[in-house]
């Protein structure tokens, strides 16, 4: 298997087919589990923002959403067990597929939330927005252009941005044009990033724009090293950026960190009033 630069495994062609199915059946093989891992954390946070501000049907923004993996988990409380028996184990043609899916959301009672799937990928966007997983995608690459004035318009009245298995290989290019996107708008994020990747060049984005970053406890597992090359490439460069593996990436599996960006005014105490 290909490595890239970052050391992992090349997995670019599961991202661009037209049904989930070479996605799912090559990561059930890691055991790919980070969009579970993120879940329960993600609906904490809509609970939270709802409390906050009132917003009854936030409008969720997931970066890198692929085939609307999060909107399944999150708003038709799927889990990823089930995708990947669905995808792995039953009919494999387009249709069958597709119908499965449409099925499944049309049997279940959506949470509360409005999702926008924000990839590179135009297959799967279609995909997850032909099952209905999705509620709008926009459709680019926001390392390499700004948003064009229809892209804005769908991010204008985001409250909430989410991602799994993203940040990394999109990085603050995106999370500045963004923000920038968003105007006056200062949406709570919520990304799990692995830790060979540094967060500090986003948070250093997020914190110019007013936000204040607090990373979650904990570590959460990802997926397992696909070769022994891979592993060995991303122990070195854990070493290179100074963390241990031990207990973590030397048993066999990326780990993920979870950081929680909101607007500073909405994390501070109020401050008590002198008398
Ligand atoms: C590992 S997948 C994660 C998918 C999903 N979030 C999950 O956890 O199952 C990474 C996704 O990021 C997308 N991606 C890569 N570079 C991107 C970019 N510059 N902008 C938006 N999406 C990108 C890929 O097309 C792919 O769908």
């Amino acid at each position: 298997m290909h490595v890239d630069s970052t050391g992992k495994v090349s997995l670019d062609h599961i991202y661009t087919e037209p049904t989930p199915l070479t996605y799912f059946s090559t990561l059930r093989r890691l055991e790919y589990r980070i969009p579970q891992a993120a879940k329960p954390h993600f609906e904490g946070l809509v609970e939270d923002y709802r409390r906050a501000t009132g917003v009854a049907v936030p409008r969720i923004l997931d970066i890198g959403c692929s085939y609307g993996i999060n909107a399944a988990l999150v708003k038709y409380d799927a889990t990823m067990d089930e995708l990947y028996e669905r995808y792995c184990d039953g009919p494999q043609s387009h249709e069958a597929v597709l119908a499965r899916d449409r099925e499944f959301v049309g049997s279940r009672t959506p949470r509360a939330v409005r999702f926008v799937g924000l990839d590179v990928s135009r297959p799967a966007l279609d995909y997850a927005l032909a099952a209905g997983f999705l509620d709008d995608a926009v459709h680019a690459d926001f390392e390499e252009a700004d948003p064009t004035d229809r892209q804005r318009a769908k991010l204008a009245d985001t409250d909430l941005v989410v991602s799994t298995g993203c940040l990394g290989y999109v990085g603050e290019k995106s999370i500045s044009r963004l923000i920038d996107a968003f105007g006056d708008r200062r949406p709570w994020m919520a990304h799990f990033v692995l830790r060979m990747f540094p967060f500090d060049p986003i948070e250093e984005v997020l914190t110019d724009a007013g936000y204040e970053t607090v990373r979650a406890e904990g570590l959460f597992r990802q997926r397992r090293f696909a070769t022994d090359e891979e592993r060995t490439l991303v122990l070195d460069r854990l070493a290179t950026i100074g963390l241990s593996p031990r207990g973590r990436e030397a048993d066999g599996w990326f780990h993920a960190r979870l950081f929680i960006s909101r607007p500073r005014e909405e994390t501070r105490p109020t401050p008590i009033e002198e008398k």
